[in-house]
């Protein structure tokens, strides 16, 4: 399995997410955490509030990560914990100083970890100063609570005005970025990565079951979904691994982040990272979505 970077550690090329996990029972969460470290899925991404509407609630998703690591306490030398806070229902977001340090120690004690390898602002909060949302990020960091920082759902000037008031460099972007949603490559987010030498981490990488159950929601994706289904044929393979090979095919580090809960398909998944995927067939999928030939 090759393998990729994000900051100091070195992790498997695909990562697993933990959205859809909070129903999970203990021995389903187990099952599914130790399948996707056996398939090289070594970076667990989850966020506080992951289970928020759900009867477990709020942080969840985290205290069923908790749990698995309490179980198996191995397994945490095995893993690159990414988690998110800055969602707070119904205010909608709140990346104040004291909410997110609150916040992240709060993540820290469900997910029964001493330190976060990877803390994630999950959306921009236009109410609270740049400087302020940095200077928590930042307290975190020098405490030791925090390895590495990163962000989901910024624009590339969001990224860079937070980046411009922190200590350390933002390691990750995390958009959502599919077949079928491909703004990151065009919208300057995998360009933004490329200068720094952050990892993309794409989230819903199969359209959120799309593109795995062919129920295309319009014309654009009816289109790449055929291309897809072309190019699987070919390699043997199956659309959702097609779905996944398209987007380790861009030059930038990215990292889909795959969220189904069936423990077989964390398995057939891991073989999208080492199908033959050419550059040709990741232009045929570009140009599904586009509509026309590229100039
Ligand atoms: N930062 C953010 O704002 C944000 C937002 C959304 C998600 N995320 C992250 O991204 C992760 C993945 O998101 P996602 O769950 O939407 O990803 P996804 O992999 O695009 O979609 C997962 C869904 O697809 C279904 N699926 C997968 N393979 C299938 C197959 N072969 N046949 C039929 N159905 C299949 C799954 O069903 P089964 O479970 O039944 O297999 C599941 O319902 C999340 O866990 C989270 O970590 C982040």
């Amino acid at each position: 399995m090759p393998q990729t970077t994000l900051g100091s550690f070195t992790i498997g090329p695909i990562a697993y997410g933990c959205w859809r996990f909070a129903g999970s029972t203990a021995a389903e969460a187990q099952e599914k955490i130790e399948t996707a470290l056996d398939a090289g899925m070594t970076l667990i991404d989850t966020a506080d509030i992951y289970g928020f509407g759900q009867p477990c609630g709020f942080g969840g998703a985290e205290a069923i990560l908790g749990d698995v690591l309490a179980a198996s306490p191995s397994w945490r030398e095995r893993m690159v914990i990414a988690t998110k806070g800055g969602i707070i229902p119904p205010r909608p977001y709140d990346s104040s100083h004291d909410y997110l340090i609150a916040a992240a120690e709060a993540s820290l004690t469900r997910l029964k970890t001493d330190v976060i390898d990877l803390y994630q602002i999950h959306r921009p909060d236009l109410t609270a100063p740049v400087e302020e949302t940095a200077r928590a990020l930042n307290d975190l960091v020098t405490s030791g609570k925090v390895r590495h920082l990163g962000v989901s759902n910024f624009t590339v000037a969001q990224t860079r005005a937070l980046q411009a008031h922190l200590e350390t460099p933002l390691v990750s972007t995390q958009p959502e970025f599919s077949a079928v949603c491909q703004d990151p490559v065009t919208d300057g987010t995998l360009d933004w990565c490329s200068e720094t030498g952050a990892a993309c981490f794409a989230w819903s990488p199969l359209g959120g079951g799309r593109l795995a159950t062919a129920t295309p929601r319009d014309e654009k994706e009816t289109r790449v979904h055929a291309a897809l289904a072309r190019i699987a044929e070919r390699l043997d393979a199956d659309i959702s691994q097609a779905a996944l090979a398209f987007l380790l095919k861009h030059q930038a580090n990215v990292i889909p982040i795959i969220g189904t809960q069936t423990v077989s398909r964390i398995r057939d998944a891991a073989a999208a990272a080492t199908l033959e995927f050419t550059a040709r067939d990741f232009y045929d999928v570009i140009e599904a979505w586009r509509g026309a030939a590229m100039p």
